[in-house]
């Protein structure tokens, strides 16, 4: 698909949501996309906390901000930009939704999901803006895929957040998912490394 191609789904995707927003508010938008632009990069550097098995995942943004995901939050085709509890920096910053179990294909890691639980990085490999979960099928873009706004890269959530167009230069990492205590939790760290790389790799 052409750069072109992709920025004019994005404009038209913009008039909708503006539309959306106008019309019944921003709570409708809410339940559709997750909102970009909400996290921020912080000015200082401070290592990453490593995440590890067992670490629950809590709501990022929003009223519930916080909060600890429980199983029945998501439905399918839902999704959230989250942390690992007590380790909300932004390089943590995870992208969760859920889908059908029978949709992931390898090259994701199939044993990183759990009850169609998926969750990637969300931050962008191409220049590290938070990525949006997109579960409406519309446009060429007929299933559910993560969107970068800032240059328009695309990823493919069932296929490894394998990049279908954009500049990113490669997939967004997976973190394995397991259930604790019926909380949506890792199950270790990312799978790769998070967001741009020197040498843009
Ligand atoms: S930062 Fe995501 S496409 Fe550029």
């Amino acid at each position: 698909m052409s750069e072109k191609k992709v920025k004019d789904i994005y404009a038209t995707r913009r008039n909708i949501l503006k539309g959306l927003l106008g019309a019944a508010g921003a709570g409708a938008l809410g339940c559709m996309v997750v909102p970009f632009g909400t996290i921020k990069a912080p000015s200082g550097k401070k290592k990453r906390q490593k995440i590890v098995k067992g670490d629950k995942l809590v709501y990022a943004v929003g009223p519930n901000a916080g909060k600890e995901i429980k199983v029945e939050d998501l439905k399918v085709y839902k999704g959230t930009l989250a942390f690992p509890k007590g380790k909300e920096q932004h390089e943590n910053l995870i992208l969760l939704f859920r889908a059908k179990e029978s949709e992931f294909k390898k090259p994701t890691k199939i044993d990183y999901t759990i009850k169609g639980f998926c969750a990637y990085s969300a931050i962008c490999t191409h220049m590290g803006c938070t990525v949006e979960w997109y579960p409406e099928k519309q446009f060429s873009f007929d299933f559910p895929h993560l969107f970068c706004p800032c240059h328009q890269s695309v990823f493919d959530v069932f296929h490894g957040a394998k990049v279908l167009a954009g500049p990113a230069p490669r997939p967004l990492p997976q973190l394995p998912l397991m259930i604790a205590d019926n909380v949506i939790a890792a199950a270790g760290d990312f799978d790769g490394p998070i967001g741009p790389q020197p040498g843009g790799k």
